[in-house]
Protein backbone atom coordinates (compact mmCIF):
# COMPACT_ATOMS: atom_id res chain seq x y z
CA UNK A 1 0.00 0.00 0.00
CA UNK A 2 0.78 3.44 -0.95
CA UNK A 3 2.30 5.47 1.81
CA UNK A 4 -0.77 7.47 3.24
CA UNK A 5 0.41 11.37 3.69
CA UNK A 6 -3.10 13.00 2.80
CA UNK A 7 -6.86 12.81 3.43
CA UNK A 8 -6.82 13.01 -0.34
CA UNK A 9 -5.18 9.68 -0.33
CA UNK A 10 -7.90 8.26 1.81
CA UNK A 11 -10.48 9.77 -0.29
CA UNK A 12 -8.56 7.63 -3.14
CA UNK A 13 -8.43 4.18 -1.60
CA UNK A 14 -12.06 4.55 0.06
CA UNK A 15 -13.51 5.63 -4.03
CA UNK A 16 -11.93 1.91 -4.86
CA UNK A 17 -13.37 0.22 -1.94
CA UNK A 18 -17.26 1.37 -0.94
CA UNK A 19 -19.69 0.83 -3.13
CA UNK A 20 -20.71 3.89 -5.55
CA UNK A 21 -23.59 4.44 -3.72
CA UNK A 22 -22.57 5.27 -0.56
CA UNK A 23 -19.18 6.77 -1.96
CA UNK A 24 -21.57 9.31 -3.96
CA UNK A 25 -24.00 9.73 -1.00
CA UNK A 26 -20.70 10.96 1.26
CA UNK A 27 -19.29 12.88 -1.79
CA UNK A 28 -21.69 15.05 -2.89
CA UNK A 29 -23.86 18.22 -1.97
CA UNK A 30 -27.40 19.41 -3.03
CA UNK A 31 -28.12 20.70 -6.60
CA UNK A 32 -25.49 22.01 -8.20
CA UNK A 33 -22.83 21.29 -5.43
CA UNK A 34 -21.69 25.20 -5.31
CA UNK A 35 -21.42 25.64 -1.46
CA UNK A 36 -20.24 22.10 -1.06
CA UNK A 37 -17.07 23.12 -3.39
CA UNK A 38 -17.02 26.38 -1.81
CA UNK A 39 -16.79 25.18 1.52
CA UNK A 40 -13.45 23.72 0.79
CA UNK A 41 -11.93 26.02 -1.77
CA UNK A 42 -12.62 29.08 0.41
CA UNK A 43 -10.31 28.19 2.62
CA UNK A 44 -7.29 29.13 0.12
CA UNK A 45 -8.32 32.53 0.12
CA UNK A 46 -6.93 32.99 3.36
CA UNK A 47 -3.64 33.17 3.54
CA UNK A 48 -0.92 32.15 6.97
CA UNK A 49 1.18 34.72 8.13
CA UNK A 50 4.99 33.20 8.56
CA UNK A 51 6.56 34.22 11.65
CA UNK A 52 10.55 33.16 12.21
CA UNK A 53 13.08 32.88 15.10
CA UNK A 54 10.24 31.61 18.00
CA UNK A 55 10.73 29.13 20.12
CA UNK A 56 8.34 26.55 18.70
CA UNK A 57 8.99 23.68 21.39
CA UNK A 58 7.10 21.92 24.07
CA UNK A 59 3.51 22.59 21.17
CA UNK A 60 0.62 21.13 21.72
CA UNK A 61 -2.93 20.82 19.99
CA UNK A 62 -4.50 20.23 23.01
CA UNK A 63 -7.77 22.23 23.64
CA UNK A 64 -11.26 22.29 24.78
CA UNK A 65 -14.57 21.80 23.23
CA UNK A 66 -17.79 22.63 25.51
CA UNK A 67 -15.15 22.23 28.64
CA UNK A 68 -14.27 18.65 27.47
CA UNK A 69 -10.27 17.95 26.62
CA UNK A 70 -9.89 17.17 23.48
CA UNK A 71 -6.24 16.54 22.12
CA UNK A 72 -7.10 18.82 18.93
CA UNK A 73 -10.27 20.84 18.43
CA UNK A 74 -11.64 18.62 16.07
CA UNK A 75 -14.91 16.24 16.50
CA UNK A 76 -16.20 13.45 14.01
CA UNK A 77 -19.03 15.08 12.74
CA UNK A 78 -22.72 13.50 12.71
CA UNK A 79 -22.87 11.67 9.65
CA UNK A 80 -26.10 9.28 8.22
CA UNK A 81 -25.37 5.91 7.04
CA UNK A 82 -21.72 5.88 8.87
CA UNK A 83 -21.77 2.26 8.97
CA UNK A 84 -22.80 1.23 5.26
CA UNK A 85 -18.99 2.71 4.58
CA UNK A 86 -17.74 0.10 6.48
CA UNK A 87 -19.13 -2.34 8.71
CA UNK A 88 -19.64 -1.31 12.12
CA UNK A 89 -18.80 1.87 10.71
CA UNK A 90 -20.07 4.21 13.83
CA UNK A 91 -18.38 1.59 16.34
CA UNK A 92 -15.31 1.90 14.77
CA UNK A 93 -15.39 5.85 14.04
CA UNK A 94 -16.48 6.06 17.74
CA UNK A 95 -13.50 3.97 19.46
CA UNK A 96 -10.76 6.05 17.38
CA UNK A 97 -12.01 9.23 18.60
CA UNK A 98 -12.04 8.21 21.91
CA UNK A 99 -8.28 6.71 21.57
CA UNK A 100 -7.36 9.87 20.03
CA UNK A 101 -9.01 11.81 22.29
CA UNK A 102 -11.38 13.77 20.13
CA UNK A 103 -15.27 13.68 20.26
CA UNK A 104 -17.73 11.57 18.79
CA UNK A 105 -20.88 12.71 17.63
CA UNK A 106 -23.59 9.57 16.34
CA UNK A 107 -26.26 10.64 13.94
CA UNK A 108 -29.83 9.70 14.29
CA UNK A 109 -29.24 8.47 10.80
CA UNK A 110 -26.74 6.25 11.60
CA UNK A 111 -26.12 2.04 11.08
CA UNK A 112 -25.00 1.46 14.87
CA UNK A 113 -27.91 2.10 17.36
CA UNK A 114 -26.89 4.57 20.59
CA UNK A 115 -27.15 1.33 22.42
CA UNK A 116 -24.10 0.10 20.34
CA UNK A 117 -21.80 2.93 20.11
CA UNK A 118 -21.87 3.07 24.19
CA UNK A 119 -21.60 -0.35 24.15
CA UNK A 120 -18.31 -0.53 22.06
CA UNK A 121 -16.74 2.76 23.82
CA UNK A 122 -15.56 3.98 27.50
CA UNK A 123 -16.26 7.43 26.95
CA UNK A 124 -19.70 9.71 26.33
CA UNK A 125 -20.45 10.99 23.14
CA UNK A 126 -22.18 13.62 21.48
CA UNK A 127 -25.65 12.35 20.03
CA UNK A 128 -27.24 14.14 17.30
CA UNK A 129 -30.85 14.86 17.15
CA UNK A 130 -33.32 15.24 13.81
CA UNK A 131 -36.60 15.99 15.27
CA UNK A 132 -39.48 13.73 14.17
CA UNK A 133 -43.29 14.43 13.58
CA UNK A 134 -43.74 11.28 16.10
CA UNK A 135 -43.05 13.41 19.80
CA UNK A 136 -43.05 10.14 21.24
CA UNK A 137 -40.14 8.49 19.13
CA UNK A 138 -38.08 11.76 19.42
CA UNK A 139 -38.75 11.60 23.46
CA UNK A 140 -37.71 8.24 23.57
CA UNK A 141 -34.77 8.64 21.33
CA UNK A 142 -33.61 11.80 23.75
CA UNK A 143 -34.12 9.37 26.84
CA UNK A 144 -31.90 6.49 24.84
CA UNK A 145 -29.16 8.90 24.65
CA UNK A 146 -29.49 10.23 28.61
CA UNK A 147 -29.42 6.36 29.34
CA UNK A 148 -26.61 5.82 27.13
CA UNK A 149 -24.72 8.85 29.07
CA UNK A 150 -24.03 10.71 25.75
CA UNK A 151 -22.54 14.19 27.48
CA UNK A 152 -24.22 16.77 24.59
CA UNK A 153 -26.91 16.38 22.60
CA UNK A 154 -26.45 18.16 18.64
CA UNK A 155 -29.51 19.44 17.71
CA UNK A 156 -30.04 19.99 13.53
CA UNK A 157 -31.90 23.14 12.52
CA UNK A 158 -31.00 23.31 8.83
CA UNK A 159 -32.38 19.50 7.63
CA UNK A 160 -36.37 19.78 8.39
CA UNK A 161 -36.34 18.88 4.63
CA UNK A 162 -33.42 17.14 2.59
CA UNK A 163 -31.95 19.68 -0.49
CA UNK A 164 -31.63 17.26 -3.51
CA UNK A 165 -29.07 15.58 -4.19
CA UNK A 166 -29.21 14.18 -7.60
CA UNK A 167 -26.92 11.07 -7.71
CA UNK A 168 -28.59 9.94 -4.37
CA UNK A 169 -31.63 9.53 -6.44
CA UNK A 170 -29.99 8.29 -9.55
CA UNK A 171 -28.75 5.82 -7.28
CA UNK A 172 -31.70 4.77 -5.42
CA UNK A 173 -29.62 5.15 -2.17
CA UNK A 174 -30.78 3.09 0.36
CA UNK A 175 -29.47 0.92 3.57
CA UNK A 176 -29.01 -2.01 2.85
CA UNK A 177 -28.28 -1.41 -0.58
CA UNK A 178 -31.57 -2.52 -2.85
CA UNK A 179 -30.06 -4.68 -5.31
CA UNK A 180 -30.72 -3.58 -9.10
CA UNK A 181 -28.85 -4.77 -12.34
CA UNK A 182 -26.69 -1.56 -11.40
CA UNK A 183 -26.39 -1.80 -7.89
CA UNK A 184 -25.27 -5.10 -8.30
CA UNK A 185 -22.49 -4.96 -10.78
CA UNK A 186 -20.64 -2.71 -8.97
CA UNK A 187 -21.31 -4.60 -5.52
CA UNK A 188 -19.56 -7.69 -6.96
CA UNK A 189 -16.34 -5.43 -7.66
CA UNK A 190 -16.68 -4.77 -3.66
CA UNK A 191 -16.14 -7.91 -2.13
CA UNK A 192 -13.70 -6.92 0.96
CA UNK A 193 -16.38 -4.56 1.81
CA UNK A 194 -19.05 -7.10 1.06
CA UNK A 195 -17.17 -9.86 3.13
CA UNK A 196 -17.28 -7.33 5.90
CA UNK A 197 -20.59 -6.28 5.54
CA UNK A 198 -21.64 -9.83 5.89
CA UNK A 199 -20.61 -10.05 9.36
CA UNK A 200 -21.62 -6.36 10.34
CA UNK A 201 -23.67 -6.32 13.64
CA UNK A 202 -26.52 -4.12 11.85
CA UNK A 203 -27.10 -3.19 7.87
CA UNK A 204 -30.45 -0.54 8.58
CA UNK A 205 -30.73 2.83 10.37
CA UNK A 206 -30.00 1.26 14.10
CA UNK A 207 -32.10 4.47 15.64
CA UNK A 208 -34.92 3.71 14.05
CA UNK A 209 -35.79 0.39 13.01
CA UNK A 210 -37.30 -1.98 15.62
CA UNK A 211 -38.04 1.30 17.52
CA UNK A 212 -40.74 3.19 15.23
CA UNK A 213 -43.92 1.74 14.35
CA UNK A 214 -45.62 1.79 10.70
CA UNK A 215 -43.01 3.23 8.81
CA UNK A 216 -43.51 2.42 4.95
CA UNK A 217 -40.07 2.76 4.09
CA UNK A 218 -37.13 2.84 6.76
CA UNK A 219 -34.40 2.37 4.19
CA UNK A 220 -34.66 5.21 1.97
CA UNK A 221 -33.15 8.87 3.73
CA UNK A 222 -35.20 10.35 1.09
CA UNK A 223 -38.44 8.69 2.26
CA UNK A 224 -37.69 8.54 6.26
CA UNK A 225 -37.10 12.44 5.72
CA UNK A 226 -39.82 13.21 3.72
CA UNK A 227 -42.36 11.57 5.87
CA UNK A 228 -41.19 11.68 9.59
CA UNK A 229 -38.91 14.66 9.92
CA UNK A 230 -41.20 17.48 11.58
CA UNK A 231 -41.29 20.56 9.14
CA UNK A 232 -43.10 22.81 11.41
CA UNK A 233 -39.60 22.74 14.13
CA UNK A 234 -39.17 26.46 14.99
CA UNK A 235 -37.21 28.00 18.01
CA UNK A 236 -39.77 27.71 20.76
CA UNK A 237 -39.79 23.72 19.64
CA UNK A 238 -36.13 23.75 20.04
CA UNK A 239 -36.32 25.16 23.49
CA UNK A 240 -38.66 22.43 24.55
CA UNK A 241 -35.72 19.65 22.95
CA UNK A 242 -33.15 21.76 24.97
CA UNK A 243 -35.62 21.40 28.19
CA UNK A 244 -36.10 18.14 27.58
CA UNK A 245 -32.67 17.04 27.42
CA UNK A 246 -31.69 18.78 30.09
CA UNK A 247 -27.53 18.83 30.03
CA UNK A 248 -25.20 20.54 27.29
CA UNK A 249 -26.98 21.62 23.71
CA UNK A 250 -25.17 22.50 20.70
CA UNK A 251 -27.06 24.03 17.97
CA UNK A 252 -26.25 22.76 14.12
CA UNK A 253 -26.32 24.68 11.28
CA UNK A 254 -26.46 27.92 12.06
CA UNK A 255 -25.32 30.53 9.22
CA UNK A 256 -26.71 33.60 9.80
CA UNK A 257 -26.02 36.67 12.65
CA UNK A 258 -29.33 36.30 13.63
CA UNK A 259 -30.15 33.06 14.10
CA UNK A 260 -26.47 32.89 16.51
CA UNK A 261 -27.84 35.50 18.35
CA UNK A 262 -31.38 33.12 18.63
CA UNK A 263 -29.21 30.47 19.70
CA UNK A 264 -27.73 32.83 22.35
CA UNK A 265 -31.01 34.29 23.70
CA UNK A 266 -31.92 30.01 24.19
CA UNK A 267 -28.85 29.54 26.02
CA UNK A 268 -27.09 27.03 23.98
CA UNK A 269 -23.54 25.92 25.07
CA UNK A 270 -22.32 26.29 21.72
CA UNK A 271 -23.12 26.49 17.83
CA UNK A 272 -21.84 25.08 15.02
CA UNK A 273 -21.55 27.41 11.99
CA UNK A 274 -22.55 25.04 8.98
CA UNK A 275 -24.26 24.45 5.81
CA UNK A 276 -24.47 20.67 5.94
CA UNK A 277 -21.32 20.20 4.26
CA UNK A 278 -23.10 21.53 1.46
CA UNK A 279 -25.81 19.38 1.11
CA UNK A 280 -29.04 21.19 1.59
CA UNK A 281 -29.16 25.16 0.47
CA UNK A 282 -26.85 25.32 -2.15
CA UNK A 283 -25.89 28.89 -2.93
CA UNK A 284 -25.26 29.42 0.96
CA UNK A 285 -21.91 30.86 1.45
CA UNK A 286 -19.13 28.81 2.68
CA UNK A 287 -18.77 27.72 6.57
CA UNK A 288 -15.54 29.36 6.64
CA UNK A 289 -17.08 32.44 4.79
CA UNK A 290 -19.36 32.96 7.24
CA UNK A 291 -17.32 32.52 10.59
CA UNK A 292 -16.17 36.32 10.98
CA UNK A 293 -19.42 38.12 10.82
CA UNK A 294 -20.99 35.35 12.79
CA UNK A 295 -17.70 35.74 15.74
CA UNK A 296 -18.16 39.25 15.34
CA UNK A 297 -21.98 39.41 16.16
CA UNK A 298 -21.69 36.14 19.12
CA UNK A 299 -18.04 35.07 19.62
CA UNK A 300 -17.82 36.75 23.04
CA UNK A 301 -21.66 35.26 23.92
CA UNK A 302 -21.27 31.99 23.00
CA UNK A 303 -18.77 29.06 22.17
CA UNK A 304 -18.57 28.93 18.27
CA UNK A 305 -17.87 25.62 15.92
CA UNK A 306 -17.92 25.24 12.88
CA UNK A 307 -17.99 22.48 10.05
CA UNK A 308 -17.68 22.26 6.05
CA UNK A 309 -14.68 21.86 3.79
CA UNK A 310 -12.05 21.00 6.15
CA UNK A 311 -9.61 18.39 4.78
CA UNK A 312 -6.42 19.71 6.66
CA UNK A 313 -4.42 21.00 9.93
CA UNK A 314 -4.09 24.00 7.87
CA UNK A 315 -7.92 24.38 7.38
CA UNK A 316 -8.51 23.83 11.70
CA UNK A 317 -5.86 26.51 12.09
CA UNK A 318 -7.60 28.61 9.92
CA UNK A 319 -11.23 28.21 11.54
CA UNK A 320 -9.50 28.37 14.96
CA UNK A 321 -7.70 31.61 14.27
CA UNK A 322 -10.75 33.24 12.98
CA UNK A 323 -11.95 32.06 16.71
CA UNK A 324 -13.68 28.48 16.19
CA UNK A 325 -13.50 27.03 19.81
CA UNK A 326 -13.60 23.98 17.65
CA UNK A 327 -14.44 22.18 14.66
CA UNK A 328 -15.50 18.66 12.70
CA UNK A 329 -14.55 16.87 10.12
CA UNK A 330 -17.75 14.72 8.37
CA UNK A 331 -16.16 13.71 5.09
CA UNK A 332 -12.33 13.23 6.08
CA UNK A 333 -13.14 10.81 8.50
CA UNK A 334 -15.50 9.29 6.70
CA UNK A 335 -12.76 8.57 3.57
CA UNK A 336 -10.44 7.16 6.34
CA UNK A 337 -13.51 4.84 7.88
CA UNK A 338 -14.15 3.87 4.10
CA UNK A 339 -10.53 2.65 3.37
CA UNK A 340 -9.24 0.87 6.89
CA UNK A 341 -12.15 1.10 8.91
CA UNK A 342 -10.92 1.73 12.36
CA UNK A 343 -7.38 2.34 11.41
CA UNK A 344 -8.22 4.85 8.61
CA UNK A 345 -10.32 7.35 11.58
CA UNK A 346 -7.25 7.30 13.45
CA UNK A 347 -4.94 7.72 10.40
CA UNK A 348 -7.31 10.75 9.19
CA UNK A 349 -7.15 12.12 12.83
CA UNK A 350 -3.07 11.26 12.54
CA UNK A 351 -2.93 13.36 9.16
CA UNK A 352 -4.99 16.19 10.97
CA UNK A 353 -3.15 16.58 13.46
CA UNK A 354 0.32 16.51 12.35
CA UNK A 355 -0.58 19.28 9.76
CA UNK A 356 -1.92 21.58 12.38
CA UNK A 357 0.77 21.10 14.79
CA UNK A 358 3.52 21.50 12.04
CA UNK A 359 1.49 24.96 10.63
CA UNK A 360 1.22 26.31 14.59
CA UNK A 361 5.23 25.99 14.63
CA UNK A 362 5.93 27.92 10.97
CA UNK A 363 3.04 30.76 12.06
CA UNK A 364 5.14 30.94 15.63
CA UNK A 365 2.58 29.56 17.71
CA UNK A 366 2.74 26.95 20.57
CA UNK A 367 -0.99 26.62 21.79
CA UNK A 368 -4.43 26.55 20.08
CA UNK A 369 -5.20 29.02 22.01
CA UNK A 370 -2.82 31.60 21.05
CA UNK A 371 -3.81 31.22 17.40
CA UNK A 372 -5.73 34.46 16.17
CA UNK A 373 -6.33 36.76 13.38
CA UNK A 374 -2.84 37.88 13.76
CA UNK A 375 -2.16 34.49 11.90
CA UNK A 376 -4.32 35.42 9.02
CA UNK A 377 -4.23 37.63 5.80
CA UNK A 378 -7.73 38.05 4.67
CA UNK A 379 -9.31 39.72 1.73
CA UNK A 380 -11.59 42.65 2.97
CA UNK A 381 -14.56 41.33 1.11
CA UNK A 382 -14.08 37.54 2.33
CA UNK A 383 -17.70 37.60 4.61
CA UNK A 384 -19.58 39.75 2.71
CA UNK A 385 -23.06 41.69 3.87
CA UNK A 386 -26.42 40.77 2.89
CA UNK A 387 -28.40 43.42 1.34
CA UNK A 388 -31.06 44.73 3.66
C1 LIG B 1 -28.11 13.69 6.36
O1 LIG B 1 -27.74 14.16 7.38
C2 LIG B 1 -27.51 14.00 5.09
O2 LIG B 1 -27.00 15.11 4.90
O3 LIG B 1 -27.55 13.13 4.23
Amino acid sequence: MSVITTIEDLRHIYERRVPRMFYDYAESGSWTEQTFRENSSDFSDIRLRQRVAVDMSGRSTASQMIGEDVAMPVALAPVGLTGMQHADGEMKAAKAAEEFGVPFTLSTMSINSIEDVAEHTTKPFWFQLYTMKDQDYVSRLIQRAKDAKCSALVITLDLQILGQRHKDLKNGLSAPPKLTPKSIANLMTKWSWGIEMLNAKRREFGNIVGHVDGISDASSLGAWTAEQFDPSLDWSKVEKLMQQWGGKVILKGILDAEDAKMAVKLGADAIIVSNHGGRQLDGALSSIRMLPQIMDAVGGDIEVHMDGGIRSGQDVLKAIALGAKGTYIGRAFVYGLGAMGQKGVATALDVIQKELDTTMALCGERSVGDLGRHNLLIPDDFGGRWQD
